[in-house]
């Protein structure tokens, strides 16, 4: 809805955050284009959040904002705690998709791990990660997910865990399949796990979407094509880690998350 470091927010429909020209700088100006709000970026910003209007996804046409921007106090957002966990405690176990039912589900096990820092490259400490994604079939375990391919009934696909004093996440699940959508003819998402997270302020709020090496859908994909910058859209991509990895038992992929600043994670969803 809003930009995490700035001070432009988003008045009118939810869209994802970030896009106001990137977390390093606020709005310092913008133009209309068809009736689109199309923020212009600092010569000296150094950031690779997607526009909000990308024609190719055609989601954004939709949700781009067509009204200008509304300046916010500074202050109010720089130094607004971010938001509560909610009152379930964050449990140990919440961090394995794959042993939230009877059985083990289907699929290649993985680990994802990595660090969330902040701008300065410090760990961001006792953040909460929550993880979404499809089946190993690539179908979501959602009402209106229509994809013809089987649900799990061993997997739901959600997870969470808080970082550890080093600022360290880590999930073991299952890895997702590809999926079709509607977004042109014989569109295909390339595997991929959404990730949100809310850092210590409302200035550091992430969602964004990891992928895995080597997925040749990675090029295709309009939602990661939108990073214009090659350098943004590798942030966005796993590394297949052996030091991760457990032996015989599951492949383990590195991932870390930057918050804010020039190396910030682009956000997607
Ligand atoms: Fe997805």
């Amino acid at each position: 809805m809003y930009r995490r470091s700035g001070v432009c927010i988003k008045p009118v429909q939810e869209s994802r955050p970030g896009s106001w020209g990137g977390r390093n700088a606020p709005c310092t100006d913008d133009r209309s284009l068809s009736g689109f709000i199309i923020p212009v970026k600092a010569l000296s910003d150094v950031e690779y959040e997607p526009p909000y209007l990308y024609p190719d996804y055609r989601s954004t046409e939709l949700r781009a904002p067509k009204h200008e921007p509304v300046r916010l106090p500074d202050e109010w957002f720089h130094n607004t705690p971010g938001p509560a966990f909610g009152r379930i405690p964050v449990r140990v176990e919440d961090a394995d998709l794959t042993r939230q039912h009877r059985g083990e589900p289907l699929g290649e096990r993985i680990v994802i791990t990595g660090r969330v820092l902040d701008s300065d490259g410090q760990p961001v400490r006792n953040t909460l990660v929550e993880v979404w994604q499809a089946n190993a079939a690539g179908r979501y375990m959602d009402p209106v997910d229509d994809h013809d391919a089987p649900l799990d009934p061993n997997f739901t696909g959600a997870g969470r865990c808080l970082t550890d004093d080093h600022g360290l996440y880590r999930f073991v699940t299952v890895k997702p399949g590809a999926y079709p959508w509607r977004n042109h003819l014989n569109a295909w998402r390339p595997a991929h796990v959404h990730f949100s997270l809310f850092g210590p302020s409302l200035s550091s709020r992430v969602v964004t979407q990891m992928y895995f090496p080597g997925d040749p859908l990675i090029p295709l994909d309009p939602i990661l094509s939108s990073i214009a910058d090659q350098r943004g859209r590798e942030l966005l991509i796993a590394r297949l880690d052996l030091d991760t990895t457990v032996p015989a038992w599951a492949l383990g992929y590195r991932w870390d998350i930057v918050l804010r600043g020039g190396r910030a994670t682009p956000t997607e969803s």
